[in-house]
């Protein structure tokens, strides 16, 4: 493979550490701990791993020491930056502890473990790998780790490799699995520790314990570079209105740091939909509002960000998607057997409630052909294949054209879509990714030494220097809630969505009104590796913003 310039002079960069981990380390433990909600059920379903204390790694007068382990690593779920970074840090972690450690790689994502597809990481492998973006060391993937008859088969696979203990590296859903089989393999005294780590770029596991998860930073990096040079193209032609569609499924934390960053004209935050219980025409009215307005002012140009989960908040759509989720589960035979788009609609039509069936025929037949597609494998529609910004262009578009039949509207509207995901989620990660992510692995390396399990990698406050980040371990237990899930309550780690109150919202609602009239724009442009610190190292304004 070809290495960039830039590639070699970042494969010599080193992550920084907290000061803590870079000598002697002791562990200190706080009090027993609770989950978040539902404290005695969760207590039941996790007898063994439930209220350990959170555990903070400290300088010590003696170096820790740990018998030579054998781990396994699984990247589960969506690429985001500083994967390969986690696995260096657990990497130089265990040969830190003990030299004769070894790390294997599981390949493909959690099936790697059960299928026993593995590659054991050598020096030179992790070498060439080091502050670079992508899974593709070992590869990642979304099968679910669920059933007892796939824990057993990983049982199997780690013990014919000597594997002692694994790190999952993935969003809520793969840490809630984790913990499941944390749980399992202690009930029955298999000896294998599992240790979570918290990765996805929508920013959507963050709790009172994890101030953030990891890729979030670079990915709003780089799609808010592209959104400032839209902005100042947007600016120099002044002929064009954007729709940028930002990845982030549910959560909108994507599309709201990209705002703070860029100030943008016009952007949709799902979690004030859901709230205000807005309609699509509400939400069409309100943006055709600001187009108007500017065009009144001269300026037939503006950028509108769209978060991708959107669809799911509009009350009448997200009453469809349940509808047909439900559906799809339920008779997925049949519906796969229909050939026509045709024979599809008319199904579905026949089988969901009145109101429903008006919101779908409202719907462009693209959108409705999108919202039929395969389900991901917890059961939701993906999202990120729906073109809610074509959808939100065309009716503008309508809405504009009444308003000038109807003398209220003189301006021109011609609009571009845009949708920002894929070109965030592999780039390479920022310092912060590079620093937080190899810390996160190193810390991971460290609860393995000290025998836990159940436990999540946490590194704490991240608007510091990393010098001064605060490293520990936090029982995934203590994140959990229960949920409905396709009509069972299961433990989960609950998602964090955009708060309404949080300083991060607020900031972005005492500027919306001036950002969408007089023309504000900030172009951060591309992520700098190499500079003054205050180019190079500010973390996200989201995270500055809830710790300030
Ligand atoms: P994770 O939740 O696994 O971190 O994935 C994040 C994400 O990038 C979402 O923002 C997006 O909706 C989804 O993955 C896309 O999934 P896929 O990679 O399967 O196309």
């Amino acid at each position: 493979m070809t290495i960039s310039p830039l590639q070699l002079a970042r494969a010599g960069y080193k992550p920084k550490l907290p000061v803590t981990l870079t000598g002697n380390i002791v562990l200190r433990e706080d009090g027993a701990t609770q989950s978040i909600a539902h404290q005695k059920e969760i207590n039941e379903m996790f007898p063994k791993t439930y209220g350990m204390p959170v555990l903070h790694i400290e300088s010590g007068s003696e170096p820790m020491k740990s018998p030579a382990v054998n781990v396994g690593v699984i990247l589960s779920g969506g690429q985001a930056p500083g994967g390969h970074n986690v696995i260096a840090g657990i990497f130089d972690g265990l040969k830190a502890l003990n030299s004769n450690s070894k790390l294997y790689g599981f390949l493909g994502g959690p099936s790697g473990l059960v299928d026993g597809k593995y590659i054991e990481l050598s020096d030179q492998l992790v070498n060439d790998y080091r502050n670079t973006g992508g899974f593709d060391i070992i590869g990642s993937g979304r099968t679910k780790l669920e059933a007892h008859s796939q824990f057993d088969k990983g049982l199997e696979n780690c013990k014919k490799l000597g594997i002692n203990a694994l790190v999952i590296i993935g969003g809520d859903d793969s840490n809630t699995n984790a913990c499941v089989l944390a749980e399992y393999y202690k009930s029955m005294n298999a000896n294998v520790q599992v240790i979570g780590c918290p990765k996805t770029i929508d920013g959507d596991l963050k709790n009172e314990m994890v101030e953030t998860s990891f890729g979030f930073d670079t990915a709003c990096k780089v799609y808010s570079e592209l959104i400032g040079n839209i902005e100042r193209d947007a600016l120099s032609a002044k002929k064009y209105w954007h729709f940028i569609k930002l990845m982030g499924r549910s959560a909108s934390h994507i599309a709201l740091e990209c705002v703070l960053q860029t100030h943008p004209n016009y952007a949709i935050i799902s979690e004030e939909v859901y709230e205000k219980k807005l309609t699509m025409d509400q939400i069409v009215e309100d943006i055709a509002r600001v187009i108007k307005t500017r065009a009144d002012n001269n300026e037939n140009f503006g950028v509108c960000l769209v978060p991708e989960g959107l669809i799911e908040f509009v009350p009448e759509i997200k009453k469809l998607i349940s509808e047909i989720n439900d559906l799809l589960a339920n008779k997925a035979a049949f519906f796969n057997a229909l050939k026509t788009d045709d024979e599809k609609f008319q199904f579905v039509n026949s089988h969901i409630s009145a109101d429903s069936a008006k919101a779908f025929n409202s719907l462009p037949k693209e959108i409705q052909v999108q919202l039929l597609m395969d389900r991901d494998p917890h059961g939701n529609v993906q999202v990120s294949r729906i073109e809610t910004e074509k959808l939100l262009i065309e009716m503008v578009e309508e809405k504009l054209i009444e308003w000038k039949a109807e003398g209220k509207y003189k301006g021109k509207f011609t609009a571009l879509a845009n949708f920002f995901g894929y070109e965030g989620r592999c780039a390479a990660p920022s310092n912060f990714d590079a620093d937080y992510t190899y810390s996160l692995g190193y810390v991971s390396a460290v609860i393995i030494g000290s025998g836990r399990t159940g436990y999540m990698a946490m590194v704490r406050n991240l608007t510091e220097p990393a010098e001064q980040w605060i490293a520990g371990g936090v029982p995934i237990t203590m994140m959990m809630n229960l949920e409905r899930r396709h009509g069972i309550m299961k433990p989960v780690i609950q998602k964090a969505l955009v708060k309404l109150d949080g300083k991060p919202f607020k900031e972005f609602t005492a500027h919306r009104g001036e950002w969408s009239i007089k023309t504000s724009y900030v172009f951060p442009g591309p992520i700098q590796y190499f500079g003054p610190s205050e180019v190079c190292d500010a973390t996200t304004k989201t995270l500055q913003l809830e710790k300030g």
